[in-house]
């Protein structure tokens, strides 16, 4: 049986989405991670990919100063981390220190990369689109890092190496099954 929804949260009835750290600096060259689970891919000539951030986010102003930033995917191991980047503000806090993540040169823009990530778009700011509440950053796709070993033949090897995926509040999850479609 069907009952009427809550539009309040519309957003939750498209989860579970995959959800990414996204890494940008600030003015005194300390990184900032926030978690994004609103996030697409846009175009592909030429590379774009979209976030979706609050202006009341730290990330918003360093992303906006900056002109740049980084997607780095996680896996599923780092859910504690994830959380904890989503729930607190690197205005108060320094969460590279507090979660123990690595960062790493990136190799075309200054903000650095996760090394944890399986993969990692280094992005150069191309648009930014104020849409209702939130502010669309679009990123011209610079760099393409990926782990080897987390991939088959460019495909996310889901055995090895279990995406995260956002259910809302405080839930994620990740996959038990896959299939391929001959
Ligand atoms: C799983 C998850 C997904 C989130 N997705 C988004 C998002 O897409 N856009 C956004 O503005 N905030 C999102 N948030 C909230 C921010 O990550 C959160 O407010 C964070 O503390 C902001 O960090 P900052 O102030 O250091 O930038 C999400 C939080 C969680 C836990």
């Amino acid at each position: 049986m069907k009952t009427k929804g809550s539009m309040n949260t519309f957003y939750n009835y498209a989860f579970p989405m995959p959800t990414v750290l996204v890494t940008s600096k600030d003015m005194k060259n300390n990184t900032n991670i926030i978690t994004i689970a609103w996030h697409t891919t846009i175009s592909r000539n030429p590379p774009l990919y979209g976030i979706s951030v609050s202006p009341k986010r730290y990330s918003h102003g360093l992303i906006k100063q900056r002109m740049e930033f980084v997607i780095n995917f996680l896996s599923f191991r780092y859910s504690n981390e994830i959380h904890f980047c989503g729930t607190t503000s690197g205005k108060h806090v320094n969460k590279i220190k507090e979660t123990g993540l690595t960062l790493e040169p990136s190799k075309t823009i200054e903000t650095p990369s996760l090394k944890e990530g399986y993969a990692n778009l280094e992005c150069i700011l191309y648009d930014t689109q104020t849409l209702g509440d939130h502010t669309l950053f679009i990123g011209r796709i610079t760099y393409v890092s990926c782990d080897q070993d987390s991939f088959d033949h460019r495909i996310l090897n889901n055995q090895k190496t279990k995406p995260i995926l956002y259910l809302g509040d405080n839930n994620y999850c990740t996959l038990s099954t896959e299939k391929e479609i001959y």
